[in-house]
């Protein structure tokens, strides 16, 4: 059975101080739960700080939200997948949206960073999505499927299988617009059947995570779904006490 996953993305928010303030606070209220993982992504700066802390917490981890592709050189303000690790990381997000349009980072980088997180231990959380003039036009599922291909490329069945994967809808992130349920649920369905292509039946036990304003009303109609089996939270997953609610849904 795949345990339901609650993914708090704080992008460029909680340093050291904020992070260690938050995750007291929210281990005070939050004992150990058997039935769901959280898994938080805080900046690079923070992971260390999250990671000590919820070290006794089997159904607890840390990730970073990017890495570079190499594991080491000349790229001034850039972290490594080897390096994430070593700071008590054991997920990274990949392709993240902001990371696309913000940063300009190509399906193809994508897939290079997903390599490197492989090499290098960590689980790879891939993200997709498409932007909203791409739905508009009927786009919705190749788009989609064209990032989830070039980030998987290359990649023996086992190494997919071991993947996590986000839905997350450009014009849903940050926007307080949702994709229904239903909605979300459809792409879903696009990415599972594109992933049992590649991989067989392995892709049936495989996570695939909706992301996009993702709040404490919302998360436990999304998750109802039959094909979303957990949540991608990035406003919402700033406070320990809404987080919470959130991770109890
Ligand atoms: P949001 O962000 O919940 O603030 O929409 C989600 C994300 O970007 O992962």
């Amino acid at each position: 059975m795949k345990l339901p996953i609650f993914a708090a993305n704080w992008k460029m928010n909680h340093g050291p101080t904020d992070a260690r303030a938050f995750v007291k606070s929210f281990l005070a209220h939050y004992p150990r739960q058997q039935d769901r993982k959280v898994v938080f992504f805080p900046n690079a700066l923070s992971v260390t700080t999250v990671a000590e802390a919820v070290r006794d917490r089997p159904d607890l981890a840390v990730g970073v939200q990017n890495i570079h592709f190499e594991d080491k050189g000349a790229f001034t303000g850039e972290n490594s997948a080897p390096m994430a690790r070593d700071a008590g990381a054991t997920h990274v997000l990949v392709g993240h949206s902001e990371r696309r349009h913000v940063f300009g980072e190509s399906d193809a980088a994508a897939g290079q960073k997903v390599q490197a997180a492989l090499r290098a231990g960590l689980t790879p959380v891939l993200c997709v999505g498409e932007l909203l003039a791409e739905r508009e036009a009927g786009e919705t599922e190749a788009v989609v499927l064209r990032q989830l291909r070039a980030g998987v490329a290359g990649l023996e069945a086992p190494q997919v299988a071991g993947m996590l994967f986000a839905y997350e809808p450009v014009w849903a992130i940050g926007t307080g617009r949702t994709a229904t349920p239903a909605d979300a649920n459809a792409v879903h369905v696009a990415i599972r059947a594109a992933l049992r292509e590649a991989i067989g039946e392995r892709a049936m036990g495989v996570p695939i995570l909706y992301g996009g304003s993702v709040s404490r009303s919302n998360a436990p109609l999304l998750l109802a779904e039959e094909e979303i089996d957990g949540v991608l939270v990035g406003g919402a997953s700033l406070d320990a006490d809404g987080w919470n609610a959130i991770v109890r849904a």
